[in-house]
């Protein structure tokens, strides 16, 4: 079975439940990714729940005060995130009458919707022929293929960025790239990888080279503004 197929056979019987793989809502997908990009997935689910209970729809988001919505976020870091949340589904709200768009193409042009985000929309909620590369994808991928590109470099991310699209699966991109993700989240973790029980542990270098711990190579730390629960007070 080639890497793809081994995901895709891998992932039924392994998969989290979690609420934001069971809607094509591009508005709840997107709340869900902004909320795991520096959370783990434990601690943004209840946060995630609160938000689409509050907000059910990108034009309540919009609506909303930003003094509720930052208390809505508190206590999950990074509070920028929220802020720049907000600010995108006010420009959805108005310049898209609440719709997101539906491309990667449209989606990436919007303030506050990057390259992975933009991605992951379009594939998990529109089926659009796109990889989803996240720091899971990396891992996966560096360690399978014995890759040693720098992820903390343009130059490094895009080198997996096209490996990923030469990878995708011609049916069934979309549960192919939950399906890597959550490999690199259960399977292929950052500490001690389960490669004793693995289904791609035969073809894979890092297994046959003990390179598990040094991959994915990633010289620079990653920098990330840092608010504090001080930022209210401030504010
Ligand atoms: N981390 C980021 N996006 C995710 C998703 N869709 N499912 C699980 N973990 C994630
Ligand atoms: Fe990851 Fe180990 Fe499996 Fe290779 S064998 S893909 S390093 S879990």
């Amino acid at each position: 079975m080639d890497f793809a197929q081994t995901l895709l056979a891998w992932y039924p019987d392994h998969k989290r439940d979690l609420p934001w793989r069971d809607t094509p809502n591009p508005y709840h997908i997107w709340l869900s990714e902004v909320i795991l990009q520096q959370t783990r997935v434990k601690q943004g689910l209840p946060y995630y729940v609160a938000f689409v209970e509050l907000f059910p729809t990108v034009q309540d988001l919009a609506n909303a005060s930003e003094e509720l919505v930052m208390r809505t976020w508190q206590g999950l870091g990074y509070y920028s995130r929220a802020r720049n949340m907000h600010a995108t589904a006010k420009i959805i709200a108005q310049a898209w009458q609440g719709n997101f768009p539906t491309t990667k193409a449209d989606l990436i042009k919007l303030k506050g919707i990057g390259e992975y985000t933009a991605s992951a929309i379009a594939s998990f909620a529109f089926g659009e022929q796109v990889a989803v590369v996240d720091g899971n994808v990396f891992r996966v991928l560096s360690r399978f293929f014995g890759i040693e590109a720098d992820i903390s470099s343009p130059k490094g991310v895009k080198h997996f960025q096209e490996l990923a699209k030469t990878l995708l699966p011609t049916q069934q991109s979309q549960t192919y790239n939950q399906a890597i993700m959550e490999f690199g989240a259960l399977q292929c973790t950052p500490q001690k990888p389960n490669c004793m029980f693995c289904p791609l542990q035969a073809g894979c270098v890092a297994h046959a080279t003990g390179k598990q711990d040094s991959l994915p190579v990633k010289t620079q730390k990653i920098k990330q503004v840092v608010y504090t629960w001080q930022w209210f007070f401030i504010k």
